[in-house]
């Protein structure tokens, strides 16, 4: 229904799920999709062009195809995409002496504008520009001032307009009723995007692509496969095949519980292959991190070929491919830093073709978590944080074997524990254990120990890309602590990594 055309803003994602919770589908597209491309959006109501870190006056400025502008749908423009509307209509964009960054105060002019609809005559409004609009366009007039600078512009003809600042981030108060405005009083937009009707929807659209072939899945216990696999599994049953590789390099217990979570609620084939023993093999000796990811990767593509071999008749390969992995990488924002994932089974050989199937791949992950527990997943599978795709192969540092991998999982099995249970799980983004290549001397009862040293981590975090150490409380960590010692063999001192991302990574490799 409504489309953004992305110029690389970091609110970009934020603005797309403000408008999917006001129950409106959304799309972001780069932003120099054809024109021709755009209208093969039949439902199309609305376009957006969102903010970016360009400027409009340069020559290789990013703009997009302007016959778009003539499409009979409403636009808004937002921070940069303003100055385009600004620039393509006649006006003029200059580089501003004075840069408004953070809170600004919203003064509007024309109290009668749409888009303005029960916004109170001065509100405040989150600003980051350098550049701003000198001269309006003509047919177009000034809605509101910020402290430096025109805030709003409107086409005095057309729905077109023009917000200098963010109606997405919250910390413009009233973003949330302007951009209502727009989507339902100018554009007409209709509430029917709820992730209950994209379950129907996606398994009857399953059905119906699928027919009476087979699908292969590659599980890996995290979430998003893990929805997808409950997602084709309701809609194909036993049709669905899901490979889940148990690489040794798991939590403890995890491959238990994967086949557990399957086992009870869904009708599908699961079949686990345990290749422990490959992938300490291919990691004898390995001390590098990147060298250790690269042996994992090869080593997991190398398993899941091999079982996908005894599919001969699957058709069709699913993934759990989400929104932010399809953003981030066609996005224009080169500073986004792409992660990838090693059960991505990309570069499968040529007798191996199969049709993918990514029915997940237009979610945000929030909507991936509500989708997994709409289905019946288990809440604590779905709420788990992030686990690195190389799992533990990361977080014992130099080399891995299988003996540091049971002490780390019990450790990691602990720390986990405790923190669900005296409720931190929840209020942080990502916890873990890391064993480090280091013995010290220790004393228990009367003993003398030369031990393991392992170090916990906890940080908060919105998109992992800066992070802070979680300030866990000095007498929990100091139950955990005793707990870890008193409980697992091999390991005599813990310490708590305090360092923020950056100059640290959240994981220690
Ligand atoms: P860093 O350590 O780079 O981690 O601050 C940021 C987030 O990415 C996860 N991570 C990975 N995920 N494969 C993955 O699938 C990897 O090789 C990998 N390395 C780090 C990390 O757990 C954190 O959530």
């Amino acid at each position: 229904q409504v489309l953004i055309l992305d110029f690389g803003s970091q609110y970009t994602q934020l603005l797309a799920r403000r408008i999917r919770e006001s129950n409106v589908y959304t799309e972001v597209l780069h932003f120099d999709t054809t024109f021709e491309k755009i209208k093969e959006y039949k439902k199309l109501k609305a376009i957006i062009l969102s903010g970016g870190p360009s400027s409009v006056y340069l020559q290789d400025a990013y703009t997009i195809d302007k016959k778009i502008l003539d499409l009979p749908v409403p636009i808004l423009g937002v921070c940069y995409g303003m100055q385009l509307l600004t620039e393509h209509f006649g006006g003029k964009v200059e580089l501003a002496n004075a840069q408004e960054f953070g809170k600004t105060t919203l003064k509007l002019e024309d109290l009668n504008s749409k888009l303005f609809k029960n916004v109170d005559k001065q509100t405040q409004v989150w600003m980051s520009h350098a550049d701003h609009v000198t001269k309006v366009p003509e047919g177009f007039e000034i809605l509101g001032y910020g402290d430096t600078s025109i805030a709003a512009i409107g086409s005095i003809k057309k729905p077109i307009f023009g917000i200098q600042f963010h109606a997405e981030v919250t910390h413009s108060l009233q973003g949330e009723v302007m951009l209502k405005n727009f989507l339902f009083d100018i554009a007409n937009c209709e509430k029917d995007w709820s992730l209950k009707n994209f379950i129907k929807e996606k398994m009857n659209e399953i059905k119906a692509k699928v027919g009476d072939k087979q699908v292969i899945l590659g599980l890996s216990g995290g979430v998003d496969s893990s929805v997808v696999a409950a997602l084709i599994g309701r809609a194909i049953g036993k049709q669905l095949t899901c490979i889940f590789v148990d690489t040794g390099l798991l939590r403890l217990n995890e491959d238990i519980e994967v086949m557990n979570a399957y086992k009870d609620n869904f009708d599908i084939n699961i079949k686990k292959y345990d290749a422990g023993n490959i992938f300490f093999e291919k990691l004898k000796g390995l001390k590098d991190p990147e060298d250790k990811r690269k042996a994992i990767g090869k080593c997991f593509i190398d398993v899941f070929v091999d079982a996908a071999r005894d599919y001969k008749n699957a058709d069709f390969l699913a993934q759990g491919t989400i929104y932010p992995d399809v953003i981030e990488s066609s996005s224009s924002s080169k500073a986004a830093k792409v992660i990838k994932s090693h059960h991505n089974v990309g570069g499968l050989p040529d007798d191996l073709q199969f049709e993918l199937i990514e029915p997940i791949r237009n979610l945000f992950k929030d909507e991936v978590r509500q989708v997994g527990l709409e289905l019946g997943l288990p809440k604590h599978m779905i709420d788990r944080h992030p686990f690195p795709g190389p799992g533990l192969g990361i977080r014992v540092i130099e080399e891995v074997t299988k003996e540091k991998c049971l002490i780390l999982q019990k450790v990691d099995e602990i720390f986990i524990r405790r923190l669900r249970e005296e409720g931190f799980y929840e209020k942080v983004s990502q916890a873990f254990a890391t064993l480090l290549p280091v013995k010290t001397v220790g004393v228990m009862g009367d003993n003398r120990t030369y031990d393991w040293v392992v170090g916990l981590r906890s940080v908060n975090t919105i998109d992992f890309m800066t992070a802070t150490s979680t300030h866990l409380p000095w007498e929990f960590l100091d139950s955990v602590v005793n707990e870890i010692i008193n409980k697992v063999e091999g390991v005599n001192r813990v310490v708590y990594d305090i360092t923020s991302k950056p100059p640290g990574t959240i994981e220690w490799e």
